[in-house]
C-alpha cells in the first residue's frame, strides 16, 4: 500500500517535485533490495571466501566485515548511491515545505482551536534544553534535525520528517506511515488479552506516527506523545487533530517528564532509543518504571541487536552509523537491553522480545499465526528495511 499524506497539512508539491520524490523512492527501493542483494552475494561468493583463505577463519563481527568488504567497488557504490539518496530524500521535500511555511503554521493553530472532530491538545514548555545528543546533529542528514526553529511557533521540521519519511519509506510503512506502531499494537493486544490499558505514553514521538495507533487499538485509553522537538509535537497535534483523533501532545525530555508517579499503563517508543546514547537510555528506562503502574508494560519497537544476528546482517544494519548521522546506532545495537531494563527496575522474568510481520506486506492473519508461533528472532529480513522486512520489539513488565 502506498503511503499519502492525506491529512490537512499535506503540502502542494509541482509536478515536478512529485516526479523527484518518486524517483528518489525507486532509487532507495533499488539500493536496499537490489543493489543490498547484489552486495551480500560479491561478500558471499568473493569477499569472504578471500578473508578465509588469508585468515584461516570467518571473519568474527560485523566490524571486522566492514572493515574487510569496504575495499569492494560494491560496497562503496553503495554507500555513496545510498548516502546521496538520503541527502535527496530531504532535498526533494524541502521546497514545497519553505513555500507554505507560515501557512501550516496557521492550518496548525486552527486545527488545534477547534475541537470539532477531536479534542486533543498540545504544550510547548520554552524553557526545555534539547539534549545536546540530537541537538548538536542533523541525525540521518535530515537537515535543521527535529528542533530547530525560523518563525513563531514553528512546524516546518515536523513536515520535514513526515514529508520525508513519506519518500524515505517507499510505501514499506502503509498508508499512513503508521505500519510499525499498527503491527506491534495488534500483535500486543492479541498476546496479551488481559491487558486493557487506561492511559499510554509514546516517548520520542515526532509527528505521531507511532502514537495514534495505540488509539484505535485501545479507543477508550488516554493517548500521550512526547517529544523534544517543539516543530513536532505541534505537527503531531495537528496531524491527529485533523485526522480526528484525541491525543494529547507535550515538549518533553522522555529522561524527566513531568508525569506523575504509577500513572501510565504502556509506556512505548518507536524508532527512538538507538537515536540516544546508553547513559540517556538508562535514565529513560528508569523514568518509564517510575511513571508506569504496577503491573505496567514499557515496550519498545527497535532494530535487532546484533547479539541476535548475524555477522553479515550486523554490518549491514549498523552502516547507518558509520555514514548516516547516527552515532549511537551501533552502541545501541550492541548494548544487552535486558540487563539495563532489569537495572532500571523491572521485573526479570517479565521481559519479553518478539517479531512481528509487518501488517502492511503480509497482513492480519500472518500478525495472528505470528502471535501464536511466537518466532524467533533469526529471519535475515527483521529489522531490513527493504521488501519483506518484520519488525522486532522487547519489553518488561512493572
Ligand atoms: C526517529 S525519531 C522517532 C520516530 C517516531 N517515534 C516515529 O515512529 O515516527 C526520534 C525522536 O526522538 C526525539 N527525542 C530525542 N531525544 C529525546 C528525549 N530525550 N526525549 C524525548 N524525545 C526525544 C527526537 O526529537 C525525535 O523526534
Amino acid at each position: 500500500m502506498t503511503a499519502i499524506i492525506d491529512h490537512e497539512l499535506k503540502v502542494t508539491r509541482t509536478s515536478e517535485e512529485t516526479s523527484r520524490q518518486h524517483f528518489v523512492k525507486g532509487m532507495r527501493s533499488y539500493i536496499l533490495n537490489d543493489l543490498a542483494g547484489h552486495m551480500r552475494t560479491v561478500w558471499e561468493k568473493k569477499t569472504e571466501p578471500k578473508f578465509e583463505k588469508l585468515n584461516g577463519r570467518k571473519p568474527v563481527d560485523g566490524p571486522e566485515i566492514h572493515k574487510t568488504i569496504k575495499q569492494e567497488t560494491i560496497f562503496k557504490f553503495y554507500s555513496s548511491l545510498r548516502c546521496n539518496t538520503q541527502e535527496m530524500v530531504w532535498r526533494s521535500v524541502l521546497p514545497a515545505i519553505d513555500r507554505e511555511r507560515q501557512d501550516l503554521t496557521d492550518r496548525i493553530n486552527s486545527l488545534s482551536k477547534s475541537k470539532d472532530k477531536a479534542q486533543g491538545t498540545v504544550s510547548i514548555d520554552p524553557e526545555l534544553v534539547v539534549p545536546r545528543y540530537t541537538s548538536e546533529l542533523d541525525v540521518h542528514l535530515m537537515p535543521g534535525n527535529y528542533h530547530e526553529e525560523g518563525i513563531d511557533n514553528d512546524v516546518a521540521q515536523g513536515s520535514l520528517y513526515d514529508n520525508g519519511l513519506e519518500v524515505f519509506s517507499f510505501g514499506l510503512l502503509g498508508k499512513r506511515m503508521e505500519d510499525i506502531t499498527t503491527s506491534v499494537s495488534t500483535f500486543f493486544k492479541e498476546k496479551n488479552p488481559d491487558i486493557n490499558p487506561k492511559k499510554i505514553l509514546d516517548m520520542g514521538c515526532t509527528t505521531g506516527h507511532s502514537t495514534l495507533p495505540w488509539k484505535d487499538q485501545y479507543p477508550d485509553a488516554e493517548i500521550h506523545g512526547i517529544d523534544v522537538g517543539g516543530p513536532c509535537v505541534r505537527y503531531a497535534h495537528g496531524r491527529a487533530q485533523s485526522y480526528g483523533v484525541t491525543a494529547h501532545f507535550h515538549q518533553m525530555d522522555a529522561e524527566f517528564t513531568n508525569f506523575e508517579d504509577n500513572s501510565f499503563d504502556i509506556v512505548y517508543s518507536c524508532m527512538f532509543l538507538h537515536e540516544v546514547p546508553l547513559n540517556n537510555i538508562k535514565s529513560i528506562f528508569k523514568e518509564a518504571n517510575r511513571i508506569l503502574k504496577p503491573g505496567g508494560v514499557m515496550i519498545h519497537y527497535e532494530l535487532p541487536p546484533n547479539s541476535i544476528m548475524s555477522a553479515y546482517d550486523g554490518f549491514y544494519l549498523d552502516w547507518d552509523s558509520y555514514y548516516n548521522k547516527e552515532p549511537y546506532y551501533k552502541a545501541f545495537r550492541d548494548t544487552d537491553a535486558k540487563k539495563e531494563i532489569i537495572e532500571a527496575g523491572f521485573k526479570e522474568e517479565t521481559f519479553f522480545t518478539h517479531v512481528c510481520p509487518s501488517l502492511n506486506l503480509y497482513g492480519h492473519e500472518a500478525v495472528m499465526q505470528a502471535v501464536q508461533n511466537d518466532q524467533k528472532n533469526n529471519d535475515s529480513h527483521v529489522g531490513r528495511f527493504g521488501d519483506g522486512v518484520m519488525w522486532y520489539f522487547f519489553g518488561a513488565r512493572k
